[in-house]
């Protein structure tokens, strides 16, 4: 219980706490008189705000710990695989083999694109941005199947489910062959996950691919570490959008849209453009300087909940050593390390607590891999798609769901007359 005394009334009120939090809507009965809407809260950005109850992803800020349904990230990273998150995420533990069987024959299932969605793609120029043709192709994918709308049954929404996440590379990779004129390679199932995107994205005409082991496990853990991170930007979007009623793959392709801005999805792509920009490694006082004067940001850097290490980026910096083995180095890594070294002896970014995040390394290892800087978003969605849907389906669960509706500050005019002409 806390105690609240309105000094504009003298009146005291007992609100409950419970979980560390007061409910919003207790402060309401906190008025000055009978015409008073009562008290809200405001919170921009949501900085303060717990909107819903989640047993999926733990994060403490402050320590940098991110744990998968109570899995820490760094022995997921090491001991279990893409696929196997995707059956923790979903069911709260680890599959047993049969249960890993069953989420790679849903996959291989639902792993080929409907003709009109890839008809959709061709259509588009080959200089789209491909994060846009991403929204439209996800959205598109509600449009094609026509039980998209039918998601009361947990069979139904695990079919969705596993539909889209089976998808999102397939998507990705024929969008990446439009913007290069390449005809689109069909899914090969009998692949990894991350090989068969490797596969549907490289292989030439006449060619039978395979890919490089090393890579294609790099490829598996970087979408791992993206599968999910609690109630960020682009997860809040997919319940918003949910919250209507609206069906999974337009609240999935809502996810998408709010994970392309540079701020979240789209900073892998940001940084990467930021370092060549930059060019050498002489020029990165100047550019560091420019940050702390309030000209632009420093990409990769920063983040809502870590005040301290991203885990995720420890286990990115160690991933791309391992995958510049294979490709050669990224001639960019060592303005990166340098970067980085100078940001975090620097007084500013020691103050605001400013440590490179997940987006800082992983786009080395993409642009290593011949992956076009505007597709790294893709790959983020690819791997958050898990995370999205597992997301949705606690949302559909949830007895205390509701649509978002929040409130205002009304700032604008009051009543006026519209003038007579
Ligand atoms: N470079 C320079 N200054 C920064 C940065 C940065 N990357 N991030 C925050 N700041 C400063 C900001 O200017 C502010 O300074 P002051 O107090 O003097 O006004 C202070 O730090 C607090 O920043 P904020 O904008 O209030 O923090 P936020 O929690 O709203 O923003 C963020 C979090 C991730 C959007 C931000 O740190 C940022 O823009 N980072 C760069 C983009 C980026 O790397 N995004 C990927 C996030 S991780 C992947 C994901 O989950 O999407």
């Amino acid at each position: 219980m806390i105690t609240i005394i309105d000094r504009r009334t003298g009146r005291q009120y007992d609100l409950k706490v419970a979980e560390g939090t007061i409910k919003a809507a207790d402060l309401r009965q906190i008025k000055v008189d009978d015409t008073d809407f009562g008290l809200m809260s405001f919170d921009p950005g949501l900085t303060n705000t717990a909107s819903c109850h989640s047993s999926i992803t733990f994060i403490d800020g402050d320590k940098g710990i991110l744990r998968y349904r109570g899995y820490p990230i760094e022995q997921l990273a090491e001991k279990s695989s893409y696929i196997e998150v995707i059956w923790l995420l979903l069911h709260g533990e680890l599959p047993t083999a049969p249960q890993l069987q069953e989420v790679r024959a849903a996959l291989a299932a639902n792993s080929k694109t409907p003709a009109e969605v890839l008809q959709m793609i061709a259509a588009l120029p080959a200089s789209m941005y491909p994060m846009a043709a991403l929204i439209s192709a996800t959205a598109a994918l509600g449009a094609v199947y026509p039980d998209a709308r039918a998601f009361s049954t947990p069979e139904q929404k695990t079919a969705h489910i596993y539909r889209i996440i089976a998808q999102m590379p397939a998507l990705a990779a024929a969008i990446y062959r439009r913007t290069k004129g390449l005809n689109f390679v069909e899914p090969d199932p009998s692949l990894s996950f991350a090989g068969n995107f490797l596969r549907m994205m490289f292989k030439t005409d006449n060619e039978t691919y395979t890919p490089n082991a090393t890579l294609e496990k790099a490829l598996d853990v970087l979408f791992m570490l993206h599968e999910d991170h609690e109630q960020n930007c682009s997860t809040s979007a997919v319940r918003n959008v949910a919250s209507s009623g609206a069906d999974l793959y337009s609240s999935m392709a809502g996810g998408v849209a709010a994970l392309l801005g540079p701020l979240h999805g789209g900073a892998n792509e940001a940084v990467l453009r930021m370092l060549h920009q930059i060019g050498t490694v002489e020029n990165i006082p100047a550019f560091v300087e420019k940050v702390k004067s309030g000209e632009g940001r420093l990409m990769g850097f920063g983040h809502r909940v870590y005040k301290t290490f991203d885990p995720r980026a420890k286990i990115i910096k160690e991933l791309a050593y391992q995958v510049f083995a294979v490709t050669g180095t990224n001639p960019y890594l060592d303005i990166a390390i340098k970067l980085e070294q100078i940001a975090l002896a620097d007084e500013y970014f020691i103050k605001r607590k400013l440590y490179p995040n997940v987006d800082f390394y992983s786009g080395l290892i993409y642009e290593a891999m011949g992956i076009p800087v505007e597709m790294f978003p893709l790959l983020f969605a690819i791997g958050r798609t898990p995370g999205w849907t597992s997301q949705w389906l606690e949302f559909e669960n949830d007895p205390e769901n509701k649509i978002v509706r929040p409130l205002q500050i009304y700032t604008g005019y009051d009543q006026r007359d519209v003038p007579a002409k």
